[in-house]
């Protein structure tokens, strides 16, 4: 299917913008159909945001697309979304190259299967170079697991005598997350009606603006994140002042 036509919208975009795709689940469910079919659907919601976030000129979208907690799921879900995502990746790692976006990957490297696991890489070293929208994948992502992951190089160093933690800050410390050289998200979106972080990038969202909708992952298009975006741009962010006159 063709992407559908939606200007950039006007106006100063969020330089950066995470998504939690929420809702395939419920998307199949109406559908009589298995939950898998809702995460198959996902993909072209995908594809097309990442297009559209990449053409308007955003500099960097992130995706939550494993937690920490969804292995917890049965374990066919979870099987099937590790090759899922493998295959995805693989299937559109050359038109995101195409596209000169740069891919990461954040997260925990544990329990991922080495077949994801190289697709992930393949991606990222493929990707390494180029010089448009940043397209970060947490996959595997607990935001508590990155901050006690960061909290235990930060003791390694200091054990090692190279950190002395009075020196210590937030500056500093956002050096030991796991891509520390990312801006916070400007914009946070959620799919699928849940208003909850779920455990996703707690220490990156302390003064990102949230947005939430009832549309379902699946469903998801870039008209919907042009909404998201101008609803964005209404907001007032104060971070803690006064407002400006
Ligand atoms: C989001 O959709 C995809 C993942 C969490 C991997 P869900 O699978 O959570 O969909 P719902 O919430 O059950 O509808
Ligand atoms: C958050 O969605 C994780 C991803 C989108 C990958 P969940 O569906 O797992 O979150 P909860 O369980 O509703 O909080
Ligand atoms: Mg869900």
């Amino acid at each position: 299917m063709e992407d559908e036509y939606i200007p950039r919208p006007e106006g100063e975009l969020p330089r950066h913008v995470a998504i939690i795709m929420d809702g395939n689940g419920r998307w199949a469910t109406r559908r009589n159909l298995p939950r898998i079919a809702g995460h198959k659907a996902g993909e072209a919601a995908i594809t097309d945001v990442v297009r559209a976030a990449s053409e308007w000129g955003i500099e960097a979208l992130t995706l939550f697309a494993f937690s920490t907690e969804n292995w917890n799921r049965p374990e066919n879900e979870v099987q099937f979304l590790m090759s899922f995502n493998r295959n995805l990746l693989e299937q559109r790692v050359e038109e995101f190259h195409r596209r000169n976006i740069r891919i990461r990957h954040l997260g925990r490297r544990d329990r991922i299967p080495p077949s994801t696991l190289k697709a992930i890489d393949d991606a990222t070293n493929l990707t390494r170079n180029n010089t448009g929208m940043q397209l970060n994948i947490a996959f595997n992502y607990g935001g508590r697991a990155e901050i006690v992951d960061a909290v235990r190089r930060v003791c390694a160093e200091a054990r090692e005598g190279r950190l002395d933690p009075r020196d210590l800050d937030e500056e500093t410390f956002r050096k030991y997350l796991y891509l520390p050289d990312m801006p916070d998200p400007d914009l946070l979106i959620r799919t699928a009606g849940e208003m909850r972080i779920s455990n996703f990038l707690l220490w990156e969202l302390a003064y990102t603006e949230i947005y939430c909708t009832e549309v379902l992952w699946p469903d998801f298009r870039r008209r919907h994140l042009a909404e998201a975006i101008r609803e964005y741009q209404r907001r007032e962010r104060k971070f803690g002042r006064v407002k400006e006159e």
